[in-house]
C-alpha cells in the first residue's frame, strides 16, 4: 500500500488489518520511537482541526518529526506555486505526505507526481478515506462486526466527502443504507451508482423520523455550505434528543464533526451519541495507518 487516497484502495482484508491494529494501539495506549527519524508533511490547503492535530498527535506518538503548513496563504502557494512543484518540493522534505485540498481529485493529482507516500485528508466534496476507516473502527467497536448493519445517512450528502466514502466502504461489507436528505442534497449519481453496483441495498427518505426505528446507525454531517452553488438553501432540520425518542435503544449516533445546527447538544447527553468516541479514535486509526505506510 503506497498511497490512501480513496477509501477503495483499501480490500476489506487491509481495512480489517488497520482496525485491527488500531484496536491493540488504543488497548495498550502504544506511544513510542519506532517511527523516529521520519517526518510527516501535514499540507492543509483548507481548514481543519480533527484532521492536522489528529495526525500530527498520531505521527508524534510514533516519533515522528511533523512540518507543514495550515494556511495556504503562508506557503508559496500564495506566490502561484503549483500544487505538483509544492509536492515535488516537499517530498524531498518528508517521508509522508497528508493533503486537504478543496478541490476534488487534488489528491490523485498529487500522488501522481509523489515519490511518498499520500494520504488525502479530504479533497473537496469528493473522498476523506481515514475518516472512513475511523468511522468504520467506532461501528465495529459498537457492535463487534461491520456485516449487514443498517446505516442512515442524514445531512448533506451531495456535497460532504466523509459521508460519500464512508458509503463505498459500507457498501463492501453488506451494509443497507439510506439516504436522508432533501433532494438537492442526496448524494451524487455516480456514489449512489457505485453504492448499488457493489449490490448494496439503499433506499432514500426526506426525514430521519421516516426511517429511524429501522436503523443500527444513524450518521449525520453538516451543510457544506461553503461548497453550495449560489441560491441553493434547502432545510436540514436538527437530530434532537426528543427525536431519538422513536429511535431504537441501541442505535450508534455519529458525525464526522464539526457539527453546526443539523445535529442538536443535547443530543451529547444520549447514551446513543457516539461522535465524541469516533473523534478519539481517530488517533489510534491514523497511527495504524502510519505504521502500515511506512513502516518496514
Ligand atoms: N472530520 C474532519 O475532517 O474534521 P476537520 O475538518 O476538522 O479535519
Amino acid at each position: 500500500m503506497k498511497n490512501i487516497l480513496s477509501i477503495d484502495d483499501l480490500a476489506n482484508d487491509e481495512i480489517s488489518a488497520v482496525l485491527d491494529n488500531a484496536a491493540r494501539i488504543k488497548s495498550e495506549g502504544v506511544r513510542g520511537t519506532e517511527l523516529a527519524g521520519r517526518i510527516a508533511a501535514l499540507l492543509f490547503f483548507e481548514p481543519s482541526t480533527r484532521t492536522r492535530l489528529s495526525f500530527a498527535s498520531a505521527a508524534q506518538r510514533l516519533g515522528m518529526g511533523v512540518i507543514g503548513f495550515d494556511d495556504p496563504a503562508t506557503s508559496s502557494a500564495a506566490k502561484g506555486e503549483s500544487l505538483t512543484d509544492t509536492i515535488q518540493v516537499v517530498q524531498t522534505y518528508a517521508d509522508l505526505i497528508v493533503l486537504r485540498h478543496p478541490r476534488a481529485g487534488a489528491a490523485h493529482e498529487a500522488a501522481g507526481v509523489a515519490a511518498v507516500p499520500l494520504v488525502n485528508g479530504g479533497d473537496g466534496g469528493r473522498e476523506h478515506p481515514t475518516q472512513t476507516l475511523y468511522d468504520l473502527f467506532t461501528v465495529r467497536e459498537r457492535f463487534g462486526r461491520l456485516d449487514g448493519l443498517r446505516v442512515g445517512f442524514y445531512g448533506d450528502l451531495r456535497f460532504g466527502r466523509a459521508a460519500n466514502s464512508l458509503a463505498l466502504a459500507l457498501s463492501r461489507f453488506g451494509a443497507e443504507l439510506t439516504w436522508i436528505a432533501p433532494a438537492d442534497l442526496q448524494p451524487a449519481e455516480e456514489v449512489v451508482a457505485a453504492v448499488r453496483g457493489r449490490g448494496a441495498a439503499t433506499a432514500t427518505a426526506e426525514r430521519p423520523a421516516e426511517v429511524l426505528s429501522g436503523l443500527d446507525v444513524l450518521y449525520v454531517s453538516r451543510p457544506q455550505r461553503e461548497r453550495w452553488p449560489a441560491a441553493m438553501a434547502p432545510e436540514l432540520p436538527p437530530v434532537t434528543r426528543e427525536l431519538l425518542g422513536r429511535a431504537p435503544e441501541q442505535l450508534l449516533v455519529l458525525h464526522p464533526l464539526p457539527r453546526t445546527d443539523e445535529l442538536a447538544v443535547d443530543v451529547d447527553a444520549d447514551p446513543r451519541a457516539g461522535y465524541f468516541q469516533q473523534v478519539a479514535n481517530g488517533v489510534p486509526v491514523r497511527m495504524a495507518v502510519l505504521r502500515q505506510l511506512l513502516a518496514g
